[in-house]
């Protein structure tokens, strides 16, 4: 249940007034616990960084905890490392060799889920200050989804200011040059819409688009023509001054693309770097040197050039399952179709035993998903079903989108749906595991839709706006998330073992090792359960 987390509050939370009699019986009647499953309990810098998909189904697949991508740039940029890589010095070179531009394409903002803005500072900082490159460009995402769904001038302004400051300080020219809302350029993933990289291309390497004299002029001209749009929506401008626009990308320059989660960062990095590339005509296709902030793909490589190694997921649960001769399937629809694949195997796009597992893809519609909260969870259940009843496999994972992205859309009554459409389906999957004489886990990798309006951190107080109208929450939660057991044949035999200590999403593995009848590896993380 991708983004379904446990809050005590119930205003605004799409989970405790939707009407679900199937999450309310299993609660009452299976056993059940609270995971942790954000912060450090995930491998984020801190317990300030809420969960999210990409940290939340690496723990659940790897059973242990590994410091994740947010953790490894810190390091990297704090020790100087990433200055001293290879890469870096690459990207300088080339640029410096051909009198070229330094790009930074990326997600400006401190959600800390893709990226973070002092990730770039960082790098901008060293480009001008040490390196004394005359001219860098920067193309900007705006996010409006990991953080508040206004708040991208928040992030602009002050940036602007630290551009002018860096230029007036250095010599340098800085500046920003186009950008866009997130989900409508360049961010797409698992090849959902590749129009929106297209569109992300022509945007930042043609340099083709609507000219606005600056970013923030932009923002403003956009949300006064669009009332009540959201920064992840909105729509693509180009910077221009009297002589054009100010930092298409050209032959001899370097790019580096700044987000470090690979989900919506491998299309873009293929566009970039493949020569037999049929998504979209390229036209112009500069030659450049590119790197991303990580390697994003760890089986097929992408991007050749990176800043900072990713961490190293070794034998997660899908592996050792393959191992030990278990049958697995993997099953979502294409939003969330690489998180039960690539993410659950730690960044690997690929399988590790294909005689033994299976992933089927339920086509996603390419709308607005508060338009159509139930997505095709419906779909994607009757294909389950299916499948367990088939007895082909002995473990299945999937995953219901409907939580996080229509959670994401900050859409009360569609987020009220789509939890009641997950609760529905949950309802038809535990009849067939019944059916089968098998065993369901019902859990979810971090919160969402259990908060959709936003609050004040100290009173807990929801905020209004002027008008009194509650403020839309967009992003994901600190919520713990449930994790309980349906067990139709058991009797009772499954408990909780309460002394495992700071249950978190990293304790799943084991556990369902120990369901399988297995013993569970042990670096993992404890399993949950005592069996009697
Ligand atoms: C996104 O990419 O949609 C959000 O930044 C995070 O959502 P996810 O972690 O649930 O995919
Ligand atoms: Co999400």
């Amino acid at each position: 249940m991708d983004g379904i987390g446990y809050s005590e509050y119930t205003e605004g939370n799409a989970v405790a007034e939707g009407y679900t009699p199937h999450l309310d019986w299993l609660l009452e009647n299976c056993p059940y616990t609270l995971l942790r499953a954000h912060g450090t309990a995930v491998g984020l810098p801190s317990d300030a960084d809420m969960g999210n998909s990409e940290v939340g189904h690496n723990a659940i697949g790897a059973g242990r905890i590994y410091p994740q991508g947010a953790r490894l740039v810190n390091e990297a940029i704090a020790s100087g490392r990433l200055f001293q890589g290879d890469t870096w010095r690459k990207l300088i070179d080339y640029c410096r060799r051909n009198n070229g531009t330094l790009h930074f394409i990326g997600l400006l903002s401190d959600g800390n889920v893709h990226s973070h803005i002092d990730h770039l500072k960082a790098m901008l900082r060293c480009a001008t200050e040490v390196e004394r490159l005359p001219r860098c460009r920067v193309h900007i995402l705006l996010d409006g989804r990991d953080v508040g769904e206004t708040s991208a001038l928040d992030y602009v302004i002050p940036f602007e200011e630290f551009l002018r400051e860096l230029n007036e300080r250095t010599g340098s020219d800085v500046r920003i040059a186009s950008g866009g809302g997130r989900m409508k350029i360049t961010m797409d993933r698992y090849e959902a819409d590749w129009g929106m990289v297209a569109l992300g291309w022509k945007t930042h390497v043609a340099g083709e688009g609507r000219a606005f004299p600056s970013a923030r002029e932009a923002i403003e001209t956009y949300r006064r023509e669009n009332p009540g749009v959201i920064d992840q929506d909105l729509p693509p401008f180009v910077i221009a001054d009297a002589s054009g626009p100010v930092g298409p990308i050209r032959d001899g320059d370097s790019v580096i693309f700044f987000n470090y989660r690979g989900d919506r960062a491998i299309e873009i990095s293929r566009a970039f770097e493949e020569d037999d590339f049929d998504k979209f005509p390229r036209e112009p296709r500069p030659k450049v040197a590119y790197a991303g902030m990580m390697e994003y793909d760890g089986d097929l490589h992408i991007p050749k050039n990176y800043l900072v190694s990713p961490p190293h997921i070794q034998q997660s649960m899908a592996e050792l399952l393959c191992e030990r001769g278990i049958r697995q399937l993997a099953i979502s629809e294409t939003q969330k179709f690489g998180h039960v694949t690539y993410f659950w195997n730690g960044n690997r796009s690929g399988k590790f035993n294909p005689d033994l597992e299976e992933y089927i893809e339920i086509p996603s519609d390419a709308v607005p998903f508060e338009q159509r909260p139930w997505m095709k969870a419906a779909e994607i259940t009757d294909r389950v079903i299916e499948e367990i009843l088939s007895g082909r496999f002995d473990f299945i994972r999937l995953n219901y989108p409907n939580g996080d992205m229509v959670g994401h859309t900050g859409v009360y009554q569609a987020a009220h749906i789509a939890v009641e459409v997950v609760d529905l389906c949950v309802g038809r999957v535990m009849k067939a595991v019944e059916k089968a004489g098998g065993i369901l886990i019902v859990t979810a990798d971090h919160g969402n839709a259990e908060e959709m309006f936003e609050r004040d951190e100290k009173t807990g107080k929801v905020k209004l706006h002027a008008d009194g109208r509650p403020k839309a929450k967009t992003a994901h939660t600190l919520n713990p998330v449930w994790f309980i057991v349906y067990d139709p044949e058991g009797k009772g035999t499954l408990r909780i073992n309460d002394r495992v200590p700071h249950p978190g999403l990293t304790n799943i593995a084991a556990t369902c090792f120990q369901l399988l009848g297995l013993e569970p590896p042990e670096f993992y993380d404890p399993p949950l359960l005592l069996v009697s």
